[in-house]
């Protein structure tokens, strides 16, 4: 089959950018797009494994579908280590933190089942050990295919590399829980090309990973948006004045921020069945601006794409600053022109209070917003911390044209389904 760039004899459109400029806009702590604090004496879900990233079970149009009446998350989880002799400080005690931090290297992919969209019960790990080709298994997206309950999982396979990878199994449903069987068997789909999206060789903390596929509402074609970063070796980068954007007197200088080159990538299928696919250029970027935008994802409404994603204080370029939280932008069609939400791209940070709250915020089609707790202070100082690795509280957004405003917070891991599929 012939590639985009054969059929349309260029590329098929210009990433947008998110610039300096806008990113001057961002300010922590406007209640209208500020997580509520969350309290210190949060329940955790479990006491035998941190979690982090969750990925509500949904179909390609984005629902967040529920089996036979179970509301179904993964989650990329890792084993507490209490006990564990290499996590003990040197008065005897239990150093979480270090445990938290170290949680990449072991992440592991789990699922969870619960009647009620929320007070998830255990269901265990999605691939036995040995299945997944890597170290380490990072976020992705589990799609049910059809009323045979069966699942295409993709995630991100990561060191060796970062491969964006799917394992097929299927979803098993009885009056007591849920079960995940097959699983057995994962495909590569495809790594960064050093054309368009950044690799290893060119950039050692270079990001790929996190996809997120999707049926476009428009043309119905099966797409993928992923994470990564602007093609290049590291520190080429140019930040001109298209990255700067319009910045007042003063602001014109970009100091390091080349060393800064995120993207939202996206790539098309040319099969049915997403098992064969194309990369094309990114949908965004922020060179100059941050380094990260992980986990993107879309909510379809009015008509309209909104492109959600996830990013850190610290992954922001020279000059420019903003909370860990979720970040928006938003466009009449799939390939832009995309402009940020609320002006800057904030949508959801954390109160500078409580920096480190929550993160991996997924913004769901209902206006409902999932995370995980990170570390939340218990003193005024902030100098003492308790880490969560479980659910945060869900917050709901109301997205308006190019606003979006805090409205509401529930439960704890609320995810409550949008349709339920019977399955046969
Ligand atoms: C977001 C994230 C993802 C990555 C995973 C690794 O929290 O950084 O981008 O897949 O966590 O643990």
């Amino acid at each position: 089959m012939k590639s985009n760039t054969e059929k349309f004899g260029k590329a098929p459109h210009q990433p947008s950018l998110w610039t300096r400029a806008d990113a001057l806009k961002v300010h922590a702590d406007d209640p209208t797009t500020t997580q509520p604090l969350v309290s210190a004496d949060f329940p955790v879900l479990s006491n035998e494994v941190f979690i982090w990233d969750t990925m509500p079970l949904r179909d390609l149009d984005g629902n967040i579908t529920s089996v036979d009446g179970w509301s179904v998350i993964f989650t990329l989880t890792a084993d507490r280590h209490p006990n564990d002799p290499q996590y003990i400080d040197e008065n005897g005690n239990y150093d979480i933190t270090r445990d938290w931090n170290d949680r990449h290297g072991r992440a592991k992919m789990y699922y969870w089942f619960s009647r009620t969209g929320k007070d998830w019960k255990l269901g265990g790990r999605v691939m036995a050990e040995g299945v997944s080709p890597t170290a380490r298994e990072w976020a992705g997206t589990p799609i049910l295919l059809n009323e045979q309950g069966e699942v295409d999982l993709y995630y991100t396979a990561v060191t060796p590399g970062a491969t964006i990878v799917k394992v097929r199994g299927r979803v098993v449903t009885t009056e007591h829980g849920v079960s995940m069987v097959g699983f057995e068997k994962v495909k590569p789909l495809f790594e960064a090309d050093g054309k368009m999206y950044q690799t290893e060789a060119q950039n050692p903390f270079w990001g790929f990973r996190d996809p997120w596929p999707f049926r476009d509402p428009n043309d119905g074609k099966l797409y993928m948006l992923f994470e990564g970063n602007v093609a290049g070796e590291r520190g080429s980068h140019k930040v001109g004045e298209a990255e700067i954007g319009d910045v007042p007197p003063g602001y014109e200088d970009v100091g390091n921020s080349r060393f800064q080159t995120a993207c939202v990538g996206i790539a098309v299928a040319r099969d049915e069945d997403g098992d064969d696919w194309e990369m094309l250029p990114p949908l965004l970027t922020a060179v100059g601006v941050n380094d990260q935008t992980e986990r993107p994802h879309f909510v379809f409404q009015d008509g309209k794409y909104y492109l959600f994603t996830i990013s850190h204080t610290f992954t922001y370029a020279d000059g420019v600053t903003g909370p860990d939280g979720v970040y928006g932008f938003v466009a009449d069609s799939l390939f832009g022109p995309y402009v940020p939400l609320n002006g800057s791209g904030l949508v959801l940070g954390n109160p500078s209070s409580q920096p480190f709250q929550t993160y991996s915020h997924c913004v769901m089609p209902n206006g409902l917003v999932t995370s995980f707790i990170d570390s939340v202070p218990t003193d005024e100082s902030g100098t003492q911390i308790r880490i969560g690795g479980t659910e945060a509280p869900t917050v709901e957004i109301k997205i308006k044209g190019q606003q979006t405003f805090v409205v509401a917070e529930y439960d704890y891991g609320y995810i409550p389904p949008m349709l339920d599929v019977t399955l046969k």
